[in-house]
C-alpha cells in the first residue's frame, strides 16, 4: 500500500521506496501540504505552525484564528484572489467577471493502477502503481478540481495532474491551470533550470531561491530550446554525489511556465504547468479540462541520484517498451552529407559506403518532396519528387534494403510553406492573424493543428508516402517557434485555447500514425532539441538532441540534457570535420565516444572518408554494439560537477549487475605542465575488484570510488579516452 489515509488525523501519506509525501485536510477543508522528502515514519502536521502575520488575511469562518491564513499556509493546490498572494495554481474568470477561486476538500478516492488521460501523453502504470484522487471544490463557482497522484513506489516517483470540471450551469473561463503546486515550509533551496538556444540547448543554471523568485518557461508553442519544462530544487550544499534534490518534469511539449519563489515567511513555492499567458480556456457547463502531468521525484543521493530516478521512469514507463533500450540501428543521416543536393544515386552511394562500415539504417533527410531544393518551399506538399530522386521512394527504399539496411525518412508535418500547393489551396490552414502579415521564420508558416481537417490531410499525405515504400523510421522535425496564434477555425472566444489545442493536435497525429504503423520508430526533432521533453518521449523513443554536432559543444549539451533525460533518448551523430556549425576539428575517436553516449549514428559523407577512417568507423560501430546495453540500460553518472570543468569532461556508466563500467573522458583544453584529470568513480560494488581492460591494473570498487583514479597526462586538445572496467 503506497497510499494511506488516516481518517482521525486526516493525513494522506504517499510512500515510495525512499520517499514520503504528506498532505492534510486542514481546518475549513484547506488541503495543506505537509512534507515531501526522505522516507520517514509518523505524520508531520506539527510542522505547520500558525503565525499571525500582518496583511495576511483570514478565512471568513475562521476570522478569529488570525494565524490561519491562506497566505501563509502550505497549500497543495492554491486558488487565487482569496488571500494567498503567492503564485496561484489556478485562475478562473466567472461569467459575472468574478476572478476568485477558493478550493476546499470535498472527498477522495484511492484506486489501484491508473487511468489513461485522453489525448495526452502520460506515465504508463507499473504493476504496483496506485492512484489517489482528491476532490476540491469551489461551490460558488461550481468548479470541481480532481487532484491526481499516481504513485510509482519502485521508481521513487509521484506523478501529478489536475482535472478541472465545470459543475455549474454557466461558462467558466480558465486563465491558469497549473499541474504542480509544491510548497516547502522551511529551509533554503537552490533552483536549477535548463536554458539555452538553438544549437546550445539545456544548459544548467543554478541559483538560490530568493524572495521575488524566478520564472522560466516558453511562449513559443513548443517546450523550446530556450527553457526546458524541467526544474530541480536542491539543498544549497547538494553536489552530483550527495545532498537532497527534488525534480519536477512536465510530460508536455507546449508552452509552459515554472515559477519558484520564496515568500515572507521563508516558504518556497514551485508552480509548474501550461503557460498562462497564451492560455484562456472556455469551460462550458459540464465540460472538463485535464492538465498535462508532471513527474515529481526526490533523491538524497545528489543530482546524479535524482537523474537516475528520471532516467529510470522515462525508460521504463514513458518511452514505449516496444523500442529496445539496447542497441538501436546505427544510422547514417543525409543532412550534413548532402543538405538539399542529392538524387537517389547519391543516396545509394552513401548507403553502400555506410553499409560496408557496419551502419544499419539510411535516413533521407529534408529535400525529397514537392520541389524542395532549399528551405523556401514545399512544406505541406508531401509528394515524392521522383524527378529529383530519379526514381520512386519505393525503388530507393528497395535499393537501401537490398544492402541489408533499414530506411528512414524526414518529415516536418506541422509546417507549411507559402510557396506550396497546400498553401495556395488552403491559406486559412496556416496560423495567421486576419489582416496582418505573419511572422516568417525559416521561410515557413505553421499549420493549424487544432483543425481536424488539417490533421486528416497530413495523416493521409504521410500515409501515402509511408505506404509507397518500406520505411522503418521517421524523423519528425519542427523548425520554428509559433507566432500569430490565430486559428481561422476557432471562434473568437476560444482563440486563447489555440496553443494547447495545437499540441493536442500534434499528439493526435502522432498517435494515429503509431497506431497505423506499430513498427515505425519516430525520432523527435525540432531544429535539434527544441522539443526535447517527456511528452514527445511518450511517442518517440529518441529525440535529436541538438543541431550542433560539434563533439566538444555536445559535451555540454548532452550533460545538461542528462539531468532529466536518459542517454538512450539523445540523438547523437558523428559528423564531419571541420564541423559545419563551429568550424572545429576534433579527432574521429573523440567524436565516436561522444556520439556513443546517445543513440549513435553518422551524419557525414561516408564516401569521403579515407581507408584509415573507415577502419576506425568499423571499430566504433563494433564498440557501440559491445557497449550499447551497458550505456542504454546502465546507471549513468556525471563525474564533472554542474558548474563544469573548463579543461575536461568525464562521465561513466555502470551495468545494472555492477560487473562492468565504462568511464569516458574528453579533454577540452590542454594545459602545458598541467594536472592529471582525476575522477572519483561512482556506482561500483565496493567489495569487488575491477580490472582496467587491456592493462594489469586493478583496484577495488571502494578504492576507485573513495580514492578515485587519475587518467594519464593528456597530450592534446580534444583527446578522448574510454576506459572499460570489468569486475574480476
Ligand atoms: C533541422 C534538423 O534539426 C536537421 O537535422 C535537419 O533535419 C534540418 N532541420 C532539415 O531541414
Amino acid at each position: 500500500m503506497s497510499i494511506r489515509f488516516n481518517s482521525e488525523t486526516r493525513v494522506f501519506s504517499l510512500t515510495t521506496a525512499n520517499t514520503l509525501y504528506q498532505m492534510q485536510i486542514g481546518q475549513a477543508g484547506v488541503l495543506l501540504h505537509l512534507f515531501y522528502g526522505p522516507q520517514a515514519t509518523g505524520e508531520m502536521d506539527y510542522l505547520v505552525r500558525l503565525q499571525d502575520r500582518g496583511f495576511s488575511g483570514n478565512i471568513y469562518e475562521l476570522a478569529s484564528q488570525r494565524g490561519y491564513s491562506l497566505d501563509t499556509l502550505p497549500q497543495e493546490y492554491s486558488g487565487s484572489g482569496v488571500g494567498d498572494y503567492r503564485a496561484p495554481a489556478v485562475q478562473v474568470r466567472a461569467e459575472n467577471g468574478s476572478r476568485s477561486v477558493d478550493l476546499r476538500y470535498a472527498g477522495h478516492e484511492i484506486t489501484p493502477g491508473r487511468e489513461r488521460p485522453q489525448g495526452l501523453p502520460y506515465v504508463r502504470p507499473a504493476e504496483d502503481t496506485e492512484t489517489l484522487t482528491i476532490t476540491l471544490t469551489d461551490p460558488v463557482l461550481g468548479l470541481r478540481v480532481q487532484l491526481k497522484y499516481h504513485v510509482f513506489p519502485a521508481q521513487d516517483v509521484i506523478v501529478r495532474s489536475a482535472r478541472l470540471i465545470n459543475d455549474s450551469n454557466r461558462p467558466l473561463r480558465l486563465e491558469k491551470a497549473a499541474t504542480v503546486c509544491l510548497d516547502f515550509l522551511y529551509g533554503d533551496l537552490d533552483v536549477i533550470h535548463f536554458h539555452g538556444r538553438h544549437n546550445m540547448e539545456r544548459l544548467p543554471e543554478r541559483q538560490r531561491v530568493s524572495h521575488g523568485g524566478l520564472q522560466v518557461g516558453s511562449r513559443r508553442g513548443m517546450s523550446s530550446h530556450h527553457h526546458n519544462p524541467f526544474v530541480i530544487l536542491c539543498a544549497p550544499h547538494a553536489t552530483e554525489r550527495q545532498g537532497e534534490c527534488y525534480g519536477s518534469m512536465l510530460v508536455y511539449s507546449g508552452n509552459h511556465l515554472e515559477e519558484v519563489e520564496k515568500d515572507q515567511g521563508g516558504t518556497i513555492r514551485l508552480v509548474s504547468g501550461i503557460h498562462p499567458e497564451e492560455f484562456s480556456w472556455l469551460l462550458a457547463p459540464g465540460e472538463d479540462f485535464q492538465t498535462p502531468e508532471a513527474i515529481l521525484s526526490f533523491s538524497a543521493q545528489g543530482l546524479n541520484g535524482l537523474s537516475r530516478n528520471y532516467h529510470r521512469i522515462l525508460r521504463e514507463q514513458v518511452i514505449d517498451k516496444k523500442y529496445p533500450q539496447g542497441p538501436r540501428p546505427v544510422l547514417i543521416n543525409s543532412w550534413e552529407a548532402a543538405y538539399f543536393d542529392f538524387d537517389a544515386e547519391k543516396i545509394l552511394g552513401f548507403a553502400r559506403a555506410a553499409r560496408q562500415m557496419g551502419m544499419e539504417m539510411l535516413v533521407l533527410d529534408d529535400g525529397w518532396f514537392g520541389k524542395r531544393n532549399n528551405d523556401t518551399t514545399s512544406l505541406g506538399d508531401w509528394v515524392v519528387n521522383e524527378q529529383k530522386l530519379g526514381c520512386s521512394m519505393g525503388a530507393l527504399s528497395e535499393g537501401v534494403h537490398a544492402l541489408g539496411m533499414k530506411f528512414g525518412l524526414w518529415f516536418e508535418p506541422e509546417m507549411i510553406s507559402e510557396d506550396s500547393d497546400l498553401y495556395r489551396a488552403h491559406p486559412d490552414w496556416a496560423l495567421q492573424d486576419p489582416g496582418r502579415k505573419p511572422n516568417v521564420s525559416r521561410n515557413q508558416l505553421v499549420l493549424d493543428m487544432t483543425r481536424e481537417d488539417v490533421g486528416e490531410y497530413i495523416f493521409q499525405a504521410m500515409c501515402a508516402v509511408l505506404d509507397s515504400a518500406q520505411i522503418e523510421y521517421v524523423k519528425w522535425d519542427f523548425n520554428r517557434s509559433i507566432a500569430n496564434s490565430y486559428s481561422h477555425a476557432l471562434p473568437a472566444d476560444r482563440q486563447g485555447e489555440l496553443a494547447h489545442r495545437f499540441i493536442l493536435g500534434t499528439y493526435r497525429l502522432l498517435s494515429r500514425l503509431l497506431e497505423r504503423y506499430p513498427d515505425l520508430m519516430i525520432e523527435g526533432c525540432s531544429g535539434g532539441g527544441g522539443r526535447f521533453d517527456a511528452g514527445m518521449l511518450f511517442y518517440c523513443p529518441q529525440i535529436w538532441c541538438s543541431d550542433d554536432t560539434d563533439a566538444i559543444e555536445r559535451l555540454e549539451i548532452q550533460r545538461g540534457t542528462s539531468y532529466g533525460y536518459p542517454v538512450s533518448a539523445m540523438g547523437a551523430h558523428v559528423s564531419a570535420c571541420p564541423n559545419h556549425q563551429s568550424g572545429r576539428s576534433v579527432p574521429l575517436s573523440t567524436r565516436g565516444i561522444v556520439a556513443q553516449s546517445g543513440t549513435f549514428g553518422y551524419e557525414l559523407n561516408p564516401e569521403k572518408l579515407t581507408e584509415e577512417e573507415r577502419e576506425e568507423v568499423r571499430r566504433q560501430i563494433q564498440d557501440y554494439h559491445r557497449y550499447a546495453e551497458l550505456i542504454a540500460q546502465g546507471d549513468y553518472f556525471r563525474l564533472t560537477e554542474l558548474d563544469g570543468n573548463p579543461d575536461w569532461e568525464a562521465w561513466m556508466f555502470v551495468s545494472p549487475d555492477r560487473k562492468e563500467a565504462l568511464v569516458n573522458l574528453v579533454i577540452r583544453h590542454i594545459r602545458t605542465n598541467g594536472t592529471f584529470p582525476f575522477v572519483r568513480l561512482q556506482g561500483l560494488d565496493p567489495d569487488r575488484e575491477y580490472q582496467l581492460e587491456g592493462t594489469d591494473f586493478s583496484a577495488t570498487g571502494a578504492a576507485l570510488m573513495a580514492g578515485g583514479f587519475a587518467f594519464p597526462m593528456p597530450r592534446w586538445d580534444y583527446e578522448g579516452k574510454q576506459l572499460h572496467w570489468i569486475a574480476k
